[in-house]
């Protein structure tokens, strides 16, 4: 087998730096604990628990998926179709390894996951893979009339069973509600505007975008 084919790693991606890592944990779960005491949250509870008058403590309600980064070309060593030519792709060779600013813009929750929007800089979008929005069609139908970079994210937590690769299809459905003009008032708060989206999303459109720093690299576990 050539050395080539086996060297794919299972994704690549910005990984955030470590000291960074700490801070958007504790971003993370500042946003869960106000989320868990608002009342127009606790009104909608039953999207979360499936029962009414359950309550539901986010905080744990989350499972952590480790690093903190955000994917950008996911390869399975080789076995997703167009990995090999991601990673011949110069732009990403001459960027790898190297540290780049990454823009967090809204962080978002669902039954399923926790998350933070990236918002790519048009040199971030030479890395960012040409199908990765057309490829979520079949879980997300309005995801490819969304523009490149859509689904661009950092997984903050899952609930229990739930694949991180869900974190994505979620952004994309919230931000097809968004284009659809499906959404309510906004409620204003410290961080930023809170919206509720229906069936348990919640996106928090950051008044300051959080600018992390991140490496780009690839994972192999
Ligand atoms: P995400 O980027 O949303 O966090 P796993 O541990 O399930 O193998 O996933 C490893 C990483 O690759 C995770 O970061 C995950 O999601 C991402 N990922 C997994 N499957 C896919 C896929 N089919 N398309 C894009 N990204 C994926």
């Amino acid at each position: 087998v050539p050395l080539e084919e086996v060297a794919l790693p299972l994704y690549f991606g910005w990984f955030l730096l470590p000291a960074v890592q700490e801070k958007i944990r504790c971003t993370s779960m500042d946003f869960l604990k106000t989320l868990d005491t608002l009342e127009a949250f606790k009104k909608h509870l039953i999207d979360f628990t499936g029962k009414p008058d359950q309550e539901v403590d986010l905080e744990q309600y989350y499972k952590s998926t480790g690093m903190l980064h955000c994917t950008t070309q996911f390869c399975n060593y080789g076995k997703v179709e167009g990995s090999k030519e991601y990673a011949q792709n110069p732009a990403v060779q001459n960027a790898y390894g190297s540290v780049f600013e990454l823009s967090l813009t809204a962080l978002f929750v669902t039954p399923r996951t926790v998350g933070a929007r990236v918002d790519l800089t048009e040199e971030q979008l030479l890395l960012w893979p040409a199908d990765a929005e057309k490829e979520a069609e079949s879980v997300v139908p309005a995801a490819a009339s969304l523009p490149r970079g859509s689904r661009a994210h950092v997984t903050l937590g899952c609930a229990e069973g739930v694949e991180p690769v869900q974190t994505g299809f979620d952004l994309l459905q919230i931000l097809a509600l968004q284009k659809d003009g499906q959404q309510g008032e906004p409620l204003e708060m410290e961080l930023g505007s809170l919206i509720y989206y229906s069936e348990g999303r919640w996106m928090l459109t950051l008044r300051e975008p959080i600018s992390v720093p991140a490496c780009f690299s690839s994972f192999y576990a």
